[in-house]
């Protein structure tokens, strides 16, 4: 059952929340498609010929290593199916079984779901899965997530050792399986040499950081495959992706994005919409805010109170808007209002700070503006907050 299930019934703003699932598989990796390529490259040999491979996968958190491995394992599959050649694969997540044994039994109950989780040494444990793969006639591709943890526990690569000499014995050796190790460390420098010796070196596929345009074009996706159509407001991929550029961590974003889908829910609203996404970031980061504030003069306050005023519906608000705003909250405190270029210059002692967040508008919009958001917090409730404060 969806976690999702535990919400009282009722309209919701999500039309398939299994999508935001951190295993769902999408059709389509954005800006994955020359790393998938890669793969393709590395491995085709084995659709055709008796040979076996191995790559490595490195990139930092939320930047598809899990999803584009999964994602090449299953095209890969069929691609050598159709050219006759049975090619199997089992992803084995090394955080969750860090051990040599967990690691082995995981592989063999692809093959025998019953196999005993006890009583079999690791050398009887290759020997069973070979003979699997011989009866089969497949190939098997490993993938070994987060390898380093593996590494780190057992403090020996020995399973990596085992596996890459997997091919190498018998008078008409044949080659059973390769190797796909992802870490976000160089875990080649934790492999010691007999295992190393077995690895090409070359083949390390790089997943970067993701931009901010290319978090964005993900976030589409996943908002058109969860969401009803217009349910989810314009600025929303804006926003999410402006907050987890920093980062460049795909996951970050969609866990915003489902979080914020889950609040306007909770809200009853039928548009998810920015001050959702502030809500939901203010979740996860909700007391940095909190001390910033205290350091700021009145002035500085009137100006912010301005901008969150004039963000209540909205991703952004420009500079003239909130400078506009800063007029009328000025008359409401009975304050002396600042004039432009001081405005200006505490605008930007704000962006500094972190408290704002300003950029200059792309093509399109009438010349270029600065647009002003922020990031951390729900503008209502840092209007509220200011308010007790003034
Ligand atoms: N290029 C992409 N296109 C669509 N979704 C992506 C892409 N890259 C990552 N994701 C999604 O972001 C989340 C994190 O990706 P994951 O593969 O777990 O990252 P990593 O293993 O590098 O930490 C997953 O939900 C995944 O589906
Ligand atoms: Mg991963």
């Amino acid at each position: 059952m969806s976690k999702y299930a535990a919400y009282p019934r009722g309209k919701s703003v999500f039309k398939n929340y299994k999508v935001l699932d951190f295993d769902y598989v999408p059709k389509e990796l954005p800006h994955r498609d020359s790393q998938l390529k890669r793969l393709f490259t590395i491995f085709s040999p084995i659709a055709d010929s008796n040979v076996s491979q191995n790559a490595f996968l490195t990139g930092p958190t939320g930047t598809g290593k899990t999803v584009l491995s999964k994602k090449f394992c299953m095209e890969f599959q069929d691609f050598a199916r159709k050219g006759g050649k049975n090619v199997q694969f089992v992803l084995v997540n090394c955080r969750q079984r860090n051990t040599e044994n967990a690691v082995m039994l995981k592989i063999l109950t692809h093959f025998q779901p019953y196999f005993p989780d006890r009583g079999f040494s690791i050398n009887e444990m290759m020997e069973s899965l070979r003979k699997e793969l011989e009866k089969e006639k497949a190939h098997l591709i490993v993938v070994l997530d987060e390898v380093d943890v593996l590494l780190k526990k057992t403090k020996s690569s020995d399973i990596i050792y085992h596996f890459s000499r997997f091919n190498e014995e018998g008078i008409e050796a044949k080659k059973l399986l390769s190797l796909i190790l992802i870490s976000q460390k160089n875990v080649l420098d934790m492999l010691d040499l007999p295992s190393l010796s077995t690895f090409k070196r070359g083949n390390i596929v790089k997943l970067d950081k993701y931009a901010r345009d290319e978090l964005f074009s993900i976030l589409e996706q996943r908002i058109e495959l969860a969401f009803h159509p217009d349910a989810v407001d314009l600025g929303v991929g804006d926003l999410i992706s402006d907050i987890a550029s920093e980062w460049g961590d795909a996951r970050f974003a969609i866990e915003l994005l489902e979080k914020a889908g889950m609040l306007a829910d909770e809200n009853k609203e039928q548009i998810v919409n920015p001050e959702h996404v502030r809500a939901a970031k203010a979740e996860t980061y909700s007391t940095v805010t909190e001390s910033k504030l205290k350091d700021l003069d009145k002035n500085r306050k009137l100006i912010l109170m301005a901008i969150s005023r004039s963000l209540k519906k909205k991703a952004y608000t420009t500079t003239g808007d909130a400078e506009k705003m800063y007029a009328l909250v000025c008359e409401e405190f009975e304050e002396k209002k600042l004039g432009h270029t001081q405005f200006w210059k505490y605008l930007k002692e704000l962006d500094d700070v972190g408290i704002i967040q300003a950029k200059k508008s792309s093509k399109g919009l009438v010349g270029t503006t600065t647009l002003i958001s922020i990031p951390d917090i729900p503008a209502k409730v840092l209007e509220e907050k200011l308010m007790r404060m003034l």
